[in-house]
């Protein structure tokens, strides 16, 4: 089980050591017809009771979290919920996606119906993109659906996954086959949860965050990049900011295109390339945000080839800035087949009936969908986001 270890000590005395803490950045609102709408709080678990009563959650709450976030954040949740006079139950399910199964989901549900249900019953879910997709999903079949409110506590669930909707467990034949969109009342992301994460796991999600930047937030990327030194010691301030920017991209996509008909497939930038990565290197040896990374920096290449009309060769403006940005957070690429990665991107779930469909940008900020993409173009854009370096192992 992770505990503040040396290697994050240093960003939790870090967010002591700041003198008067900042204010919480405002909230985002992610507005979405017949009352659906929500707002996404950068504040502390704390502030729950205050934020469950203005949606009109009284009274009890279940919270569901895994073995890993349970120990470290549960508390400081339970304890405020209780403070305002309310019963609270949690179960924490095994941490990592193997949670992500219809075990799990069978273990949610017999608890939370345990428990005495009615359609009113909240279910917290206090941790990452799994916690988030296995106790979204069984809020959304429990009793037909429940409230839920989401509660997340990782890079990439508070800038991505808590936000839209999209709730969901694996199946053998693939991840996330088996789901519901189902929004959340709320979001209450709390900044400090941020400083307790493994450095991999944080540097993980800013892959997504700078996702959103490409993709449609030109400026945002800048400042990504001006406060990278910042951002990846966890300075507090910083690091709230540019995660709340990274979550309010996300909600004006889910406004314009719930149900992911068109728009919202541009925040799958980078997801094509690297779905396939992770899963010839097979899952877990590259983390989500590590396979994005490089699937972002093969869908840079791919961009420029589109753009010259014919194979690539290195990345000129603005891309190159793009790629450097990208390259921080990519991994060294791992010694995988050409022909077998283009393969498995046959099988990505998100393929249409015509073919291949990549996300490509035509400048930063400025994003479209690419079908009917030349091979070379793709064979040459896997060469960019693989290459090792000279000399390198
Ligand atoms: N993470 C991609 C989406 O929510 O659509």
């Amino acid at each position: 089980m992770f505990l503040y270890g040396p290697q994050t000590g240093g960003h939790t005395a870090d967010a002591r050591s700041c003198g008067m803490p900042s204010p919480p950045p405002p909230a985002v609102r992610v507005a979405l017809p017949d009352g659906r709408g929500y707002a996404v709080h950068f504040e502390p678990l704390a502030s729950a009771p205050r934020h469950l009563r203005t949606v009109g959650l009284e009274g009890r709450a279940l919270v569901v979290t895994d073995e890993t976030v349970g120990p470290l954040h549960l508390d400081a949740l339970a304890d405020a919920l209780r403070a305002d006079g309310r019963t609270v139950a949690a179960l924490a399910v095994p941490a990592g996606e193997s949670s992500k199964s219809e075990r799990q989901l069978a273990a949610v549900v017999d608890w939370a119906l345990g428990q005495g249900l009615d359609r009113q019953t909240p279910i917290l879910a206090l941790g990452g993109g799994v916690v988030g997709d296995l106790a979204g999903f069984a809020a959304a079949t429990l009793l037909r659906g429940l409230p839920l409110v989401h509660l997340p506590t990782t890079t990439i669930s508070q800038v991505d996954s808590a936000i839209g909707g999209k709730t969901g467990i694996n199946h053998r034949a693939g991840k996330n086959l088996i789901g519901a969109f189902h929004q959340p009342r709320l979001v209450l992301a709390d900044p400090a949860t941020l400083q307790t994460l493994p450095d991999r796991e944080f540097r993980s999600g800013l892959a997504e965050a700078v996702k959103h930047a490409l993709i449609s937030d030109a400026d945002l990327a800048e400042r990504i990049g001006r406060d990278w030194a910042a951002l990846t010691r966890r300075q507090p301030d910083v690091t709230a900011a540019l995660v709340r920017e990274a979550a309010a991209v996300k909600a004006v996509v889910v406004e314009a295109d719930e149900r992911e008909a068109g728009e919202r497939a541009l925040l799958n930038f980078g997801h094509t390339f690297g779905h396939a990565l992770e899963r010839e290197a097979g899952y877990g040896a590259l983390t989500h945000g590590e396979a994005v990374a490089l699937g972002m920096r093969a869908a840079l290449h791919l961009s420029e080839s589109l753009r010259a009309g014919r194979v690539a060769g290195p990345l000129t403006a603005p891309f190159d800035r793009a790629d450097a940005l990208v390259a921080r957070l990519a991994p060294p690429p791992p010694a995988l087949d050409r022909g077998r990665l283009t393969a498995a991107m046959q099988s990505d779930k998100k393929r249409t009936a015509s073919g291949l469909r990549f996300v490509v940008l035509d400048d930063v900020g400025r994003a479209r969908l690419a079908t009917s993409v030349p091979a070379p173009f793709v064979q040459a854009a896997w060469d960019f986001a693989l290459a090792r370096p000279a000399g390198g192992g």
